[in-house]
């Protein structure tokens, strides 16, 4: 492996995965079959909360970002897990097809699970697509445009006064003594990270 940065050049969106009880941020969505009800793949890392609720759930929605979302959206869902923290208490949502749905995004879309494939670091769960609509025509955000303006947009910063460790691969900020043993973001191992001076 030589620079894995190549791989935030693939064209990617971003979008708030929700399922009953849980969701998060997530980039690795494409649309893999076209007709009536296309086919929709989400990759959800295994150590996720959401993986655990999409094993049972036989729903999820996707609410597109777009480029002039709250920020504090991104942060609550991509940098939280549910298993600490209710996501949804300061977000206003709709509930659709008993799905809670992002209001502050570009509109959604609800998919009815029919398959689950086991890799290696993420489950990739395949919806056909049953219900959708559209909130705002305006441009979506891109994982590179996120990627580019992450530290203006939730502010991943140093903590003055603490040591901090920084993902070499994904950027995410950890404060502490000692690296994360996996990155919360993208899931490589501790010794991807360098401390920040
Ligand atoms: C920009 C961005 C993109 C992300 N893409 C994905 C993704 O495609 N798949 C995934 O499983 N997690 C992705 N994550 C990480 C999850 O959103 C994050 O680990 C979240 O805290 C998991 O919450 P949970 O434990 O409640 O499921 C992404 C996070 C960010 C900020």
């Amino acid at each position: 492996m030589k620079n894995k940065k190549i791989t935030r050049k693939i064209t990617q969106g971003m979008y708030i995965l929700t399922t009953t009880n849980g969701g998060c941020v997530v980039d690795a969505v494409s649309q893999i079959s076209s007709g009536d009800n296309p086919l929709i793949s989400v990759a959800v890392m295994k150590s996720n909360y959401t993986n655990e609720l999409l094993q049972t759930n036989t729903k999820f929605a996707l609410s597109v970002v777009g480029k002039n979302i709250n920020p504090e959206i991104i942060k609550t869902f991509g940098y939280n897990s549910m298993r600490d923290i209710n996501k949804f208490e300061n977000i206003e949502t709709t509930e659709i097809n008993e799905i809670k749905i992002i209001n502050d995004s570009l509109g959604y879309m609800v998919c009815e699970i029919i398959e689950r494939i086991d890799n290696d670091t993420h489950t990739l769960f395949i919806g056909k697509l049953v219900n959708c609509d559209v909130f705002k025509d305006e441009e979506a955000m891109s994982y590179q445009y996120f990627q580019e303006h992450k530290d203006e947009l939730i502010q991943l910063k140093k903590q003055e006064g603490q040591t901090s460790w920084k993902c070499t691969i994904c950027g995410y900020i950890h404060t502490g003594d000692n690296p994360p043993e996996k990155c919360p973001l993208c899931g490589v191992p501790a010794d991807m990270f360098v401390k920040v001076e």
